[in-house]
C-alpha cells in the first residue's frame, strides 16, 4: 500500500521508469566500430558480440592494416552487416556513402586504436575511410588504444592523446599488464566487457538526472581480525547495485563504491571495489568532489577489531575476546561536508523501523531515508524486499517487490525530492538577488 503518494506526476513517473524492464542503455543504438591494425584486433570480435548482446546495431569499419590481422568475414558474421573497408568502394558508396555512414553513427568507437590511427585522428587526417568518418561525424568518439608500452609512452603518442582528450575524444584505457611482444606496461586493450560498460553512458538517453554525478555505496564491509578472518555482515549488495543501475537509467553519471560482493557491474556504471570501512571512506572522499547526490546503501560495519593481528590467531584458549572500536560514520561525514550533496541513507532495523529511521534521518541530516526490516529471512541477501521511505515532509511505503522494481520506485522519489529541493534553492537565491538589487537601487536613490 503506497501512502502519501499523490498520484499525478509521481505515479506517472514511476510507471514510466518501471516500464524500462530490460535496462538496456544500448538497445537499438547505432555504433560504428572502427578496427585498426594491431595484435589486439582479434579481441574486437568479442567486442562486437558484447555490443550486439546489449542490443546495439554495429557497423564495422576496418583499416587496411586491420585486415592483416583479422578478416572482414569474421566481423560480418558477428555483426550481420557487410564490413566497410575502403573509401574508394563505388558499390558501398552508392548504398550508404561515407557521409551517410558518419551521420548514421550515434557513437564512433575505435578499438583497438593503433598509435598510427591516434596520430591521424589528432591531426585531422582523412586518408582512409575510418579517419574520414571520424572527421565527418557529429557523434561522440571513443577510442581504446592498444600498443607496445614504449609506443604508448612515446612523447609523440602522449601529445596526440592529450590533443584528443582536450577535444573531447573519450579514452578507454589502455590497461597495464603483459603484452603480446613479451614486455610489460601500459598499452593493453581494455577487456571488451569493460569497453562496453564505459561507452554506455555516451549512449544513454537524457534523463532528469543527466549530467549529475551520483555516488552510491553498496555491499558489506570486511573488518580484519587476522590475515584469514574478518568481521562482516549479510549484505549482498543487490539493492545498491539495482539502485546504481536505475539511477544510471535516468541519465546520472554513477560511481559505485562496493564492498566484497559477487554481482556483475551494471553497464555504464563506474565501479570501485573496496573491503573495509576505512577503504570505503577513502574512496568516498576521493570521489566526492562534484557529487550531486550521495546514496549510502552499504552496510558499513559499525565496529572493527581494535587491531588486525599480523599472524593467524591460534586456537589456544577456550574463549577469545575481540576488542572492537567504532569505525568512521561515512554517512555523517559526507552529510557534514561542504558543499553537501543531496543525502540518501538506508536504515536496516529489526524492530521499531519507522521510529529509528526517522531518528536517523534527523540525526544524520539526511534528505531521504529508505528503511527496511531485517531479520534472518528478511531483506539481506534476498531478491525481494519492501521499503519505507521517509523525508522531512512525507513518507511512502513501497510494498514487497523485486529489488529492481524497488530501486526504480526509489529512484523516482530521489529524482522528485532532489529536483524539488534544487528548485526551492534556486527560488530562494533569485529572491535574495532581487532584494539585494532593490536595496542597492534604494541606496543609490537616497544618496
Ligand atoms: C605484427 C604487428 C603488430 C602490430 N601491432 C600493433 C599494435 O598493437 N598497436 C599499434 O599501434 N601498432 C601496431 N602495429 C603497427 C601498425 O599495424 C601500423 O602502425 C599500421 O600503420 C597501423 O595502421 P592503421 O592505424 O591504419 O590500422 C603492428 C604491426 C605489426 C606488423
Amino acid at each position: 500500500m503506497v501512502q502519501g503518494y499523490d498520484g499525478g506526476v509521481r505515479s506517472t513517473y514511476r510507471a514510466r521508469i518501471g516500464q524500462k524492464a530490460d535496462n538496456q542503455p544500448m538497445q537499438g543504438k547505432r555504433i560504428l566500430l572502427g578496427v585498426t591494425g594491431g595484435i589486439a584486433a582479434y579481441k574486437s570480435a568479442e567486442l562486437v558480440r558484447r555490443l550486439i548482446e546489449h542490443g546495439a546495431q554495429v557497423q564495422v569499419v576496418m583499416t587496411s592494416a586491420a585486415r592483416e590481422f583479422v578478416t572482414p568475414t569474421t566481423f560480418q558474421a558477428l555483426s550481420g552487416r557487410p564490413v566497410r573497408t575502403d573509401l574508394w568502394d563505388a558499390a558501398a558508396e552508392a548504398a550508404m556513402g561515407h557521409i551517410e555512414l558518419a551521420r548514421w553513427a550515434e557513437l564512433v568507437l575505435v578499438a583497438p586504436a593503433s598509435a598510427d590511427f591516434l596520430a591521424r585522428l589528432a591531426h585531422g587526417l582523412a586518408d582512409d575511410l575510418l579517419s574520414t568518418l571520424c572527421l565527418a561525424t557529429a557523434a561522440p568518439i571513443a577510442v581504446a588504444p592498444a600498443m607496445n608500452q614504449l609506443m604508448w609512452r612515446n612523447a609523440a603518442t602522449r601529445f596526440n592523446v592529450e590533443l584528443l582528450t582536450a577535444r573531447g575524444v573519450r579514452m578507454i584505457g589502455p590497461g597495464v599488464g603483459d603484452q603480446a611482444c613479451g614486455e610489460h606496461g601500459p598499452g593493453r586493450l581494455v577487456e571488451p566487457a569493460d569497453i562496453a560498460s564505459q561507452i554506455a553512458p555516451l549512449l544513454s538517453p537524457a534523463g532528469p538526472l543527466a549530467g549529475r554525478r551520483i555516488l552510491v555505496t553498496a555491499g558489506p564491509t570486511r573488518e580484519c581480525i587476522d590475515p584469514v578472518r574478518f568481521v562482516s555482515n549479510r549484505s549482498s549488495g543487490k539493492m545498491g547495485f539495482a539502485l546504481a543501475q536505475s539511477l544510471r537509467d535516468v541519465g546520472a553519471d554513477v560511481v559505485l563504491i562496493s564492498g566484497p560482493v559477487t554481482l556483475p557491474t551494471p553497464l555504464g556504471v563506474r565501479r570501485i571495489d573496496v573491503e573495509s570501512c576505512e577503504q570505503m571512506y577513502a574512496a568516498v572522499q576521493r570521489e566526492l568532489p562534484g557529487t550531486a547526490i550521495f546514496v549510502g546503501t552499504a552496510a558499513v560495519a559499525d565496529y572493527r577489531p581494535l587491531a588486525c593481528a599480523e599472524q593467524k590467531i591460534k586456537k589456544t584458549s577456550e574463549t577469545l575476546a575481540l576488542e572492537l572500536t567504532r569505525t568512521t560514520d561515512i554517512l555523517s561525514q559526507v552529510s557534514a561536508s561542504t558543499p553537501r550533496p543531496f543525502m540518501v541513507g538506508f536504515a536496516a532495523e529489526t524492530n521499531s523501523v519507522e521510529h529509528y529511521a526517522r531518528a536517523k534521518l534527523l540525526a544524520k541530516n539526511l534528505d531521504l531515508i529508505a528503511a527496511n526490516e531485517v531479520g534472518h529471512t528478511k531483506a539481506f541477501d534476498c531478491d525481494d524486499n519492501s521499503l519505507l521511505v521517509l523525508w522531512r515532509g512525507g513518507r511512502v511505503e513501497l510494498p514487497v517487490s523485486s529489488k529492481r522494481e524497488l530501486a526504480q520506485a526509489l529512484t523516482g522519489l530521489i529524482v522528485e525530492q532532489y529536483l524539488e529541493q534544487n528548485a526551492a534553492r534556486e527560488r530562494d537565491s533569485a529572491r535574495e538577488l532581487a532584494s539585494e538589487e532593490l536595496a542597492a537601487r534604494e541606496g543609490a536613490r537616497a544618496s
